[in-house]
């Protein structure tokens, strides 16, 4: 989506805000722009429509050269992708970048006129550098008048601003959606996301929510919420290091596993409003397009499928929509019957899996036809793969790299992105019932706290790895949404300990794989304190009466307990439409500490890639 880079240096800086703008294209983008402070002190801009080269070709035609500067690229939400609609947006002296929606734009917008503002966009963004430039009549100074703009913003910003008439400094303010201060030796800069200023500095400072910065070449200063001056934490990385070195930890797998809570919250920045989900973050036509949507058709491979699986559980029991789940390489061979009014969703991590890329292409073809889908979604990790360039809509998560080829962090901000997708269709379609948006956004909120009390199990987990390193098979259970995440903790275990796994419904035990249960063959049972548990339980009984060793994930309110040949590892208590999402923790880890006691690959795996690109 959109991003923002800013710079207050003694050299030209065009340049850095050009490059910063590059890394930030995998974030998706519509339009880009610059405004610089130049060096015959006059403000100005260039904007344009399409790719960063577009403006790059622009700026090299025209150069900008100057000090101060700001950047943006725009993934349209309010007014169409254009230049005249492409950020920067000038009032007076100041020109102003914004990621986010403001809410009260409307109302702004007609007291600004009211008070003889002249609009030349149609975007939200524009009302913040007017309401701005009429602040500073009574509060001359920048800052000061940043203070109190924002006080009369509701909705989300990540914004910065320059004035030529403070050029010795770029403020910025954040509430929903991030920025980071780049430190560097006498010139320090701006950006949405630190990628976008590695190139020229490797310490950053993170603002919180609420906070203003006032960013001079040989200062930062903040101010928190409540206005009072902060210090924030300098972090520094070493070049490269974030997704290439593992860090404290011993694989890649495990530190990816570990990384759960902050790359969650990051795949909910910027997507939650107070009480709700931002369905733009789905794209600016996502609105629209939901409102028609019937039936959703879900397609992926691997750990995606799994995502998928649970996904399907969330649409029919919160949104009331009919949903279909299916491999990709069953799906594109096979012919479909369309039902009216279905978006096809594909999940992938890379984004670049042939069989998913290959059912798209399938997909789109149909819907050329009469009675052919709806529109197509990507829920993808990678924001300039095929599978994003190639679908309507996107929803890209923000896991990060993930190196270690079983997929662990993409999976768990998959199915955020996909709970993000049932509110969404709930919310346009009507069809929620009444509190459950607010309540799990609230849940949602608190997710990556729940996360991190999860993986602080991973010492009794790791003493549980035990029992499994002398067999040969394991039977993973669930029932309900947790089937799925039965499902992917035997594919786990299977990928990197190779032994073989299989995941079944509970229920369906006594139709077949209690023929298998003995001694040798732990069962393990993933148990929240959900309308499912006694039924669960019963199903428990029936493996314990063969002999069969249990090891059980349960919610601890659920009054299970440690018995013979029963292992009992309590969960926080978690609401019930979240659980698939916090008992996968458990089962990771279960996997990571049966491999590292076999002594396999663990990051790579035999036989196994990271990305299928090819049949
Ligand atoms: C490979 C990987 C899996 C992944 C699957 C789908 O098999 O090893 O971890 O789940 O591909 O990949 P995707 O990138 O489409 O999610």
């Amino acid at each position: 989506m959109c991003g923002i880079v800013g710079a207050v240096a003694e050299r030209n800086i065009t340049a850095i805000l050009l490059e910063g703008l590059k890394r930030l294209e995998y974030r998706g983008y519509d339009s880009a722009g610059v405004a610089v402070f130049t060096n015959d002190e006059k403000l100005e801009r260039m904007r344009r429509p399409g790719k960063v080269s577009e403006l790059e070709n622009a700026l090299e035609a025209e150069p900008l050269v100057g000090r101060l500067g700001i950047a943006h690229t725009r993934w349209a939400t309010h007014g169409a992708p254009c230049e005249r609609n492409a950020h920067p947006h000038f009032s007076g002296d100041l020109a102003v970048v914004h990621n986010g929606i403001i809410e009260n734009h409307e109302a702004l917008r007609e007291q600004l006129k009211a008070l003889g503002y002249v609009f030349t966009s149609d975007t939200d963004t524009e009302v913040i550098a007017h309401l701005l430039n009429h602040k500073l009549k009574d509060l001359p100074d920048l800052t000061a008048a940043l203070k109190t703009t924002v006080k009369e913003l509701h909705g989300a910003y990540g914004l910065a601003v320059i004035s030529a008439k403070q050029p010795d400094r770029l403020v910025a303010a954040r509430s929903g959606s991030p920025l980071v201060i780049g430190l560097g030796l006498g010139e320090n800069f701006l950006a949405s996301d630190q990628l976008a200023l590695r190139q020229v500095t490797d310490r950053f400072m993170y603002l919180e929510e609420g906070d203003i910065a006032e960013i001079r070449r040989d200062s930062v200063h903040i101010w928190d919420v409540d206005g009072k001056a902060v210090e924030r934490e300098t972090v520094q990385y070493r070049d490269g290091a974030e997704a290439a070195d593992k860090g404290e930890f011993r694989h890649f797998m495990l530190k990816e596993i570990h990384e759960q809570p902050s790359v969650v919250q990051r795949t909910l920045e910027g997507r939650l409003s107070p009480n709700g989900v931002l369905v733009q973050a789905f794209g600016p036509q996502a609105a629209e397009l939901f409102a028609k949507v019937r039936n959703v058709q879900i397609v992926a491979c691997g750990t995606s499928y799994h995502a998928g699986m649970v996904a399907r559980y969330w649409l029919e029991e919160l949104a009331g929509i009919p949903c279909q789940v299916e491999v990709a390489s069953e799906f594109r061979y096979r012919k479909v019957v369309v039902q009216p009014d279905t978006l096809f969703v594909t999940i992938s991590q890379s984004g670049e899996t042939a069989d998913t890329l290959a059912a798209l292409r399938n997909a789109k073809e149909l819907s050329r036809e009469e009675g052919g889908y709806l529109a197509s979604l990507a829920i993808c990790n990678v924001g300039i793969s095929s599978l994003v360039r190639e679908s309507d809509l996107t929803l890209l998560t923000q896991a990060g790299r993930e190196i270690g080829v079983a997929s662990t962090k993409a999976f768990t901000t998959q199915l955020v992105g996909l709970l993000l997708l049932t509110l969404s269709l709930g919310q346009v379609r009507g069809t929620l019932a009444k509190g459950v948006e607010a309540t799990l956004v609230e849940e949602l909120r608190r997710l990556p706290t729940r996360l991190g009390e999860a993986l602080a199990m991973d010492s009794t987990v790791e003493k549980i790895a035990e029992l499994f390193a002398e067999k040969n098979h394991t039977l993973f259970l669930g029932r309900g949404a947790q089937f799925p995440v039965a499902m992917e903790g035997a594919l786990k275990l299977k990928e990197i300990s190779y032994i073989h796994a299989e995941a079944y419904p509970a229920g369906e035990l006594k139709h077949g794989p209690l023929a298998l249960v003995d001694n040798d063959m732990p069962v393990v049972t993933v148990a929240p304190n959900n309308e499912l548990l006694e039924k669960l339980k019963s199903n428990l009984q029936e493996v314990r009466a063969r002999g069969g060793q249990l090891i059980v994930f349960a919610d601890e309110r659920s009054g299970m307990t440690n018995g013979e040949g029963t292992h009992v590892v309590h969960m926080p208590h978690i609401h019930d439409i979240l659980s698939p999402i916090l008992y996968t923790i458990p089962l990771q880890l279960l996997s990571y500490y049966v491999a590292v006691l076999k002594g396999t690959d663990v990051d790579q795996p035999r036989n196994l890639a990271k990305s299928v690109t090819v049949e």
